[in-house]
């Protein structure tokens, strides 16, 4: 069976959607014809610990605007993905290296591929940046923009 022939399956959250998301999807697309994208819902998060900032249909939206996806689905429990390979005729499960190991147990029913994250960036470190910069005092924050527009008069 040629790549283009295959369809793909990963599973995530996708808060923030950031370039590690993008180029995980791009290498998905890159694997296979048909890329499908189950999406963690709120409730799903919130079972696992997990709050989001963006809600399941905003993330489900911007997941489903990327040209390398085909389909997204939500993912609503741990136990869906020996069903999902079955119903949707999945011949690849692949996922970030995060998870390395953890789903040996679906290559009974399909391919498990662990894949290579990109380094240097996660919802979690953009949540801790998020949270850094609005704890910056209000008047630093004016006094950086009163800097930034001095210069940028200057600079016309
Ligand atoms: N991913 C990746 N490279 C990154 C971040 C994520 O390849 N830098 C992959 C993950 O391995 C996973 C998918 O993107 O297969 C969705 O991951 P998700 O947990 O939604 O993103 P993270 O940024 O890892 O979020 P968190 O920090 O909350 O775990």
């Amino acid at each position: 069976m040629s790549s283009a022939e295959k369809t793909i399956i990963t599973y995530g959250t996708f808060d923030l959607f950031h370039i590690g998301h993008l180029n995980l999807l791009r290498r998905l697309k890159e694997m296979a014809g048909r890329v499908i994208v189950a999406v963690s819902t709120d409730e799903f998060n919130a079972q696992k610990g997990k709050r989001t900032l963006i809600p399941f249909e905003q993330r489900v939206a911007i997941v489903e605007a990327i040209r390398y996806v085909d389909l997204v689905i939500p993912e609503v429990s741990w136990e869906q993905k020996i069903d999902d390979v079955k119903t949707y005729g999945v011949d690849i499960f692949a996922i970030g290296k995060d998870w390395e190991g953890k789903f040996d147990f679906l290559k009974e029913y399909c391919e498990v591929v662990y894949l290579e994250r990109t380094h240097d960036i996660s919802t979690t470190e953009l949540k801790r940046s998020l949270k850094h910069f609005l704890s910056i005092p209000r008047e630093d924050v004016l006094r950086a923009l009163d800097v930034l527009d001095a210069l940028r008069r200057e600079l016309e």
